[in-house]
């Protein structure tokens, strides 16, 4: 049997904001790195609490490559983990060039990624960490 690994990179990872941060000055920096993504051609989802990070990005291999290295060098977060970095057939999320959810509605948010089209290794992993993550 044929097993296509597709051509979508999908990344799936946890961190922290090193100092709490303040929901105003989440809500500018996601800005900026929506306005970033939507250029690059990349989707995803980022919720977090202020302290609590979880960000899903997803699109071609190299474009995320580029991202997903200086994310990992970003020194406004610590403790990052890598969940997932897996190839897709298709996006999850195609239509939110990075949604962000702030701390009062993530819950809501989660149910909406709980819609996803398409289940993929990263969605279901996002499931899974959702309240080890965001559980107080
Ligand atoms: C939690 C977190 C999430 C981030 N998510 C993105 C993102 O989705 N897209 C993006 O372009 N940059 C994101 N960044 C910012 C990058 O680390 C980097 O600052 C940005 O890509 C600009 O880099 P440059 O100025 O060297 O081009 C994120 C940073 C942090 C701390």
């Amino acid at each position: 049997m044929f097993i296509n690994p597709g051509t979508i990179r999908s990344w799936l990872y946890t961190s922290e904001f090193k100092n709490f941060a303040s929901q105003q000055s989440i809500v500018a920096d996601i800005e900026r790195f929506k306005a970033h993504n939507k250029i690059l051609g990349l989707s995803g989802f980022l919720i977090t609490n202020g302290t609590a990070v979880m960000q899903l990005l997803e699109g071609p291999e190299e474009i995320l490559e580029a991202v997903k290295s200086k994310i990992l060098h970003d020194k406004r977060h610590i403790n990052l983990k890598t969940e997932a970095w897996e190839l897709e057939t298709s996006r999850a999320y195609p239509d939110w060039s990075m949604r962000a959810i702030d701390a009062a509605d993530y819950e809501a948010l989660f149910s909406e990624i709980q819609s996803a089209k398409i289940a993929t290794i990263a969605t279901d992993i996002a499931r899974l960490l959702f309240d080890v993550t965001f559980d107080p």
